[in-house]
C-alpha cells in the first residue's frame, strides 16, 4: 500500500516541477544568452549591432560598452589608453599631465568588468548586466531597454556607482513557440511508459503469476483507489505543491 502511495507521489511532483518550470535557469557559461524559461529568452549577441563598442560622457567620464564579448581598450586610440587587456565595459577620463612648457593630453581608465564577469538579474521589470567585480563595493550595472529606436546606444546614469542604460531592438525577450514544451514531452512520455507498464505488466501477471480477471491489471489495487488518490493529488497541487502535504497522517488513516 505504501508503494502505492509514494507511486502517486512521484507522479505528482513531477507534475508540479513540469507546472513550476525551469524559471531561475541560468546559462552560466555564455554571458550574451539569459534563459528565462523553457519558451522565452534574450539574447544580446548581436544588441551592438554592426558597432564594436558604444560610448556616452557624463561630467569627465566616458564610458565604452562592448556587450557580452569584449574589446580592447588600445583599439580606442586614445592617448594613455594602450592597454590590450579585454574589457566589456570601461571608464576613461582625461588626465592631461605637463611635460616641459606643454600640456599632454592623455587619459587615464578603469577597468569596470570582463564578459565573463556579467551575471544576469532582474530589477521590477527590467533585466540587468552586474558586473560582478570583487573589489569594487557598487557593483557596475548596465540596465537592458527594450527599445524600437533603430540604433543601439548606452546612457550614463549615474558615475559614481558606475549604473548605465543600455538601449537596443535586440535586447528584447524572444519568445519561441515552436517545438515541443517540457508539458507535452512529459506527456508522451507517460503516455509511453503508462502503455508499456499495462501492457508488460499484465502479461508478466497472466503467464508467471498466472492472473486472470480483472488481476491482470497490474497494481489493480491502486487504479482502485485512484479517485481518493486524485483527490489527494489536486489538494496537493492547490496547496502549492507543498511535499510534505502528502506525507501527512491524513493521507495514511484513509488507506
Ligand atoms: C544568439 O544570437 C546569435 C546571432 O544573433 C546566434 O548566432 C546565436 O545562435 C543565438 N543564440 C541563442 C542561444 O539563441
Ligand atoms: C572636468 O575636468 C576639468 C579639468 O580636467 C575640471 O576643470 C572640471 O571641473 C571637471 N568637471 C567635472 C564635472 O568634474
Ligand atoms: C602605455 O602608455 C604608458 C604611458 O601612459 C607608457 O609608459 C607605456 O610604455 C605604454 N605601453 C605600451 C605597450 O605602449
Ligand atoms: C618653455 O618656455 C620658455 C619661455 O617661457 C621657452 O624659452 C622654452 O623654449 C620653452 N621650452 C619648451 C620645451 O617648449
Ligand atoms: C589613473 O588614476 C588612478 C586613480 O584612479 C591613479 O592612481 C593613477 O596614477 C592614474 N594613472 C595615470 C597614468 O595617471
Ligand atoms: C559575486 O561573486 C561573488 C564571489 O566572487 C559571490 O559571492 C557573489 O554572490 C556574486 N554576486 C552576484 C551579484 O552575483
Ligand atoms: C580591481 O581589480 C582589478 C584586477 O583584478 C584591477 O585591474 C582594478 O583596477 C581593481 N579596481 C579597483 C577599483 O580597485
Amino acid at each position: 500500500m505504501k508503494t502505492v502511495l509514494n507511486f502517486t507521489y512521484i507522479v505528482y511532483l513531477v507534475l508540479c516541477t513540469t507546472i513550476k518550470g525551469s524559471d531561475g535557469f541560468n546559462n552560466a557559461f555564455d554571458p550574451c544568452v539569459h534563459i528565462i524559461d523553457e519558451l522565452s529568452h534574450i539574447n544580446i549577441s548581436s544588441a551592438l549591432e554592426d558597432k564594436k563598442t558604444l560610448s556616452d560622457t557624463d561630467s569627465n567620464f566616458t564610458y565604452y560598452f562592448s556587450g557580452c564579448r569584449d574589446f580592447k581598450p588600445s583599439d580606442l586610440n586614445l592617448a594613455g589608453i594602450n592597454s590590450t587587456k579585454p574589457v566589456s565595459l570601461l571608464k576613461v577620463w582625461p588626465a592631461p599631465y605637463e611635460e616641459g612648457n606643454k600640456t599632454i593630453n592623455s587619459h587615464n581608465c578603469t577597468e569596470l568588468g570582463k564578459a565573463e564577469n556579467i551575471k544576469w538579474h532582474k530589477e521590477g521589470s527590467m533585466y540587468q548586466l552586474v558586473y560582478n567585480i570583487s573589489n569594487m563595493t557598487t557593483l557596475p550595472t548596465v540596465k537592458l531597454l527594450c527599445d524600437n529606436e533603430p540604433i543601439p546606444f548606452i546612457k550614463v546614469l549615474d558615475t559614481k556607482s558606475n549604473q548605465l542604460i543600455f538601449a537596443s531592438q535586440r535586447v528584447c525577450i524572444i519568445t519561441t513557440h515552436h517545438g515541443l514544451s517540457g508539458g507535452s514531452i512529459f506527456l508522451i512520455l507517460l503516455l509511453v511508459f503508462l502503455t508499456i507498464y499495462l501492457v508488460g505488466g499484465g502479461l508478466v501477471l497472466y503467464f508467471i503469476r498466472g492472473a486472470r480477471g480483472v488481476e491482470v491489471i497490474p497494481n489493480v489495487e491502486f487504479w482502485r483507489n485512484l479517485p481518493s488518490l486524485v483527490k489527494d493529488g489536486l489538494i496537493f497541487l492547490l496547496a502549492g505543491c507543498k511535499p510534505t502535504f502528502v506525507s501527512t497522517s491524513e493521507s495514511y488513516d484513509r488507506i
